[in-house]
């Protein structure tokens, strides 16, 4: 297992341009086919530098970040992914968001997104502020053409960490993809997990 560190607030700023890297990258696969720069990563990854409570769990091997997974309050992310809960009552305050886990492939299956789900939920527990932790996925239609035959869903992994698909509650996010000239809205899923009950 690699050496897995946590950068807390301005901490992050340093890792700003591997994770940027490391986003891209991985992002590029099914199911994101995200198109992305490093200049608007650069800016997407600073602001979690600019906020105190957020952290990225880092997984490193020998020098070189080979993952990344982070969490901020949901209170710092922008209004298309905060306005989905205030619609549906829900107060964002007591809210921490979960942003991704990118890992390269070539470190999969060795229990590091597990750590990944483990470090986040223990730094959200840590303030005793939030009663649930989001994040999303993408939704791809079924027949989508570039989805592989063989691609397998991470339902059961995140069901597996205790988060549920969470019925109606969606967002918009958008981003160019591969082979497209523009940028497209994609449907988000949030999954949601209680946080008031013992850690697992
Ligand atoms: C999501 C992602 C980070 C998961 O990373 P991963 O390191 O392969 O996941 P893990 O190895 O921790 O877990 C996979 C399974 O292997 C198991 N496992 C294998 N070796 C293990 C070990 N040594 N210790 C603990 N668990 C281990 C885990 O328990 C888990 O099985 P489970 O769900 O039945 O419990 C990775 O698949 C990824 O980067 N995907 C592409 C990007 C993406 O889609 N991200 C999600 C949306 S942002």
């Amino acid at each position: 297992m690699p050496e897995i560190t946590t950068a807390i607030g301005d901490a992050i700023l340093p890792h700003v341009p591997a994770l940027a890297r490391l986003r891209r990258i991985v992002f590029r696969d099914w199911p994101y086919l995200y198109d992305g720069s490093d200049a608007y990563e650069a800016e997407y990854i600073a602001t979690y530098a600019r906020c105190p409570q957020a952290a990225l769990v880092i997984a490193w091997d020998g020098g070189e970040a080979v993952g990344v997974s982070s969490c901020l309050p949901l209170l710092e992310e922008t209004a298309n992914v905060t306005a989905p809960f205030r619609a549906a009552g829900l107060d964002p305050a007591r809210w921490c968001y979960f942003g991704e886990s990118v890992l390269l492939p070539a470190y999969r299956g060795q229990g590091i997104g597990v750590v990944f789900f483990e470090r986040r939920e223990a730094h959200a527990r840590s303030f005793g502020a939030y009663d649930h932790a989001a994040f999303c996925a993408v939704q791809r239609p079924d027949d989508h053409p570039m989805r592989p035959p063989d691609a397998v869903p991470l339902d059961g992994f995140w069901r597996r960490r205790g988060f549920a698909r969470r019925a109606g509650l969606t967002c918009t996010m958008h981003w160019r993809d591969l082979g497209h000239t523009n940028e497209t809205d994609h449907l988000m899923q949030f999954w949601t997990k209680d946080l008031t009950g013992d850690a697992a």
